[in-house]
């Protein structure tokens, strides 16, 4: 899939970012440059009990911070962002500080809309459905994963219906994003690795995309190079404080190339069996991501080549009909090595589940921008079978 050098697009990435070691303890001066006095902390349970992360950025925050809402869960649902807008107004919280991985990041961003929309969030389901910024929002991620610190998508699931819905919109794109290494010193190796393929799926699944653009590719490839090099590092020893901030920036450089690029079929079929079973998102895009490059792979030699490059493979014997094999087993082999599963069944998934599931990844709205066009749900299936 050649460019079409004709192509209009537009790439957007308004997000500033601040790096480096112990650079999120200067939370405050970002909150005062927005103008913000009221200053309410979005957390996860998790982080809240188990990290003293939220009160060290409470503390840097003195006395702009009223409250830190902690109650965010994996996979945050509409009841939680309700809840938290609801404390937010209470306080009359005029900033949000997410502080998290992607579920309190994306609960953040719903919390921002209701927080100066009112209403309940999931009448702006759907995209580019408001008119006006939303509440000032900075990020402090402690996952290198999701890059939901620059994207303008926000995935929250309606438990009631058992599904997740996506809010992708301009208007909820973070004011700031902190990447701080000692804010991911102390996730797990599983957690690293499975939120790194996150990363990786972004990369690969923004350049084959049917939205693919000039700039969201060259950003994704060296996305790609430094999570070759610095997962398998940040993976092996939680301190390799290097490895850690090269994996903030490349999972934050792959938000910034999907967010205006797109993802495709590896999301949409990784947030059903998330919404269904509850495996983990990242784990979920690492055991579809090599079944679904084979699927892809006659409409993608060329792309897939350029990212086996990225990958440090010598591509001058590859030709692009053998591209999609061979990048499927390179994927798989590295995330072997970074001791991920490799099935959805190691996952929790139960095989009478899979046809339900490729019924519902087709309304997903990720399958639009996949480089193939698929309508059948018995292809679906053929691509879930192969990674159960
Ligand atoms: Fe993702």
């Amino acid at each position: 899939m050649p460019y079409d050098a004709s192509l209009n697009f537009i790439f957007w990435s308004p997000t500033k970012i601040v790096f480096g070691e112990n650079t999120a303890l200067d939370v405050r001066i970002e909150a005062e440059n927005l103008k913000c006095k009221k200053v309410l902390i979005v957390t996860d349970k998790e982080l809240a009990k188990n990290t003293n992360i939220p009160e060290k950025i409470k503390k840097a925050l003195g006395n702009l911070c009223v409250g830190i809402f902690s109650d965010v869960e994996p996979d945050s649902g509409l009841h939680i962002v309700n809840q938290g807008a609801k404390f937010g107004k209470e306080l009359a919280a005029d900033c949000l500080v997410s502080v998290g991985g992607g579920s309190a990041i994306d609960t953040a961003k719903g919390m921002a809309i209701l927080l100066k929309e009112g209403g309940k969030l999931q009448d702006y389901a759907g995209f580019q459905v408001l008119t006006r910024p939303q509440t000032p929002h900075i990020v402090i991620p402690t996952t290198a994963g999701t890059g939901s610190e620059v994207t303008y998508i926000a995935v929250i699931k309606d438990h009631d219906q058992g599904r997740k819905l996506l809010f992708g919109d301009y208007n909820i794109l973070p004011n700031v994003a902190i990447l701080d290494p000692r804010m991911t010193e102390g996730l797990p190796p599983g957690l690293t690795a499975a939120t790194g393929m996150d990363a990786m799926c972004h990369a690969i699944e923004a350049i084959h995309s049917l939205q693919r653009e000039p700039m969201a590719d060259g950003i994704a490839l060296h996305a790609i190079r430094l999570i070759k090099e610095f997962l398998p590092r940040a993976v092996n020893d939680g301190r390799d404080m290097a490895a850690r901030g090269q994996m903030l920036i490349a999972a934050n450089m792959a938000g910034a190339a999907f967010s205006n690029a797109q993802v495709g079929i590896v999301h949409a079929l990784a947030h059903t069996v998330g919404a269904k079973f509850k495996v983990h998102h990242g784990l979920a895009n690492s055991i579809l991501l090599p079944p679904c490059l084979r699927y892809n792979a006659d409409a993608c030699g060329d792309v897939y080549l350029d990212i086996l490059s990225a990958m440090g493979v010598n591509v001058e014997r590859i030709s692009q009909d053998e591209a999609g094999n061979v990048l499927a087993d390179t994927i798989a082999d590295f995330t072997k090595r970074l001791g991920l599963p490799q099935r959805l069944r190691d996952a929790g998934v139960p095989r009478e589940g899979l046809k339900e599931c490729s019924e519902i990844a087709l309304s997903d709205g990720a399958i639009v921008y996949n480089p193939k066009f698929i309508s059948d749900p018995a292809e679906v299936l053929k691509v879930y079978e192969q990674a159960w």
